[in-house]
């Protein structure tokens, strides 16, 4: 039988502090690359991967994502009205058919870890997804995509993975490498922000994740770790010691730290070059923009 995930949680209760004022009332997860908020891209991500049930981890102060995803009957028939067609699909894809989402509150910020256990009676019992947000990989193929196919064949634990500059591992989650398939490593255990200098590689993850629901059961044996939270690698280590499969995705495509104002600020220029509507006149603007700033210099 082919191995199936249709399931994802989306952990989006964090307060997005890095982004002061701005969310001070807006989820950071609402904040917009062009016209649409990071939550939807995560979403179109979810979908092209056959995931079919929606599972957000929310906080207080975060129901403008459940607004989000809900019909919105007098803006359509405005929209209807007045003959915006093209407005009124791209308001279709967020739209969620009823009874695919679920929203359960993490009533402490305990953790990447806590947040997905706080979904565990949603998930069940069978393999899941997890989609960080924050993290913006624009691909040919998605990278849930991706991930779901190679994980037809090898099953286990997969997270997406990325090479990064070795001063920086110690900001991620770092994959330690047993056996090296190219696009795929297997892993002989993971740390969640390793102290500079003591990375066991500088493989890192990025925000996706496919999960056994043991990685469940982990999360209630794990004890808080990197920044005294409950975190998500170390249960997904605990997998490797109790001798189950981990592999490293080396997904193909670009990832954007949205979570940084740096992150976010190279997505929306990289994004907006991307948009047939928008590229010409942005493209002419940062030539320009930038030409004077040499000229300056
Ligand atoms: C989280 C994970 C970390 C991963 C990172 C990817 O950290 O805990 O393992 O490498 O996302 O973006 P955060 O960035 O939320 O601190």
């Amino acid at each position: 039988m082919k191995r199936r995930v249709t399931k994802a949680v989306f952990p989006v209760a964090g307060l997005g502090t890095r982004f002061l004022p701005a969310t001070k009332s807006v989820p950071k997860e609402i904040m917009t690359l062009v016209d649409r908020p990071l939550i939807q891209y995560a979403i179109d991500e979810a979908r092209a991967a056959g995931i079919k049930e929606f599972i957000f981890v929310t906080a207080r102060g975060k129901s403008a994502l459940e607004d989000y995803f809900d019909h919105a009957p007098e803006l359509e028939a405005t929209l209807r009205k007045a003959g915006k067609d093209d407005l009124l699909e791209a308001l279709k894809t967020t739209n969620m058919e009823s009874g695919a989402i679920a929203y359960i509150r993490q009533h402490k910020a305990m953790g990447l870890g806590h947040a997905v256990w706080c979904a565990r009676r949603l998930i069940g019992n069978e393999a899941f997804a997890v989609i960080l947000p924050d993290d913006v990989i624009a691909a040919e193929k998605p990278c849930l995509q991706q991930m779901v196919e190679a994980y037809e064949d090898t099953g286990g634990c997969m997270v997406a993975a990325m090479e990064v500059p070795v001063e920086k591992a110690s900001s991620y989650g770092v994959l330690d490498i047993g056996e090296d398939m190219g696009h795929m490593v297997r892993a002989r255990g993971m740390v969640e922000k390793p102290p500079v200098g003591t990375a066991p590689s500088n493989l890192a993850v990025i925000g996706r994740y496919i999960l056994t629901p043991r990685v469940l059961q982990n999360l209630n044996q794990i004890k808080p770790s990197a920044g005294g939270e409950l975190q998500l690698t170390d249960a997904i280590a605990e997998e490797i010691t109790k001798g189950g499969d981990v592999f490293g995705y080396r997904f193909r495509g670009e990832r954007f730290d949205c979570g940084s104002k740096a992150g976010f600020l190279q997505a929306t220029v990289s994004f907006g070059l991307a948009r047939e509507d928008l590229r010409d006149e942005f493209r002419l603007f940062l030539q320009e923009m930038l030409s004077v700033q040499q000229a300056a210099q």
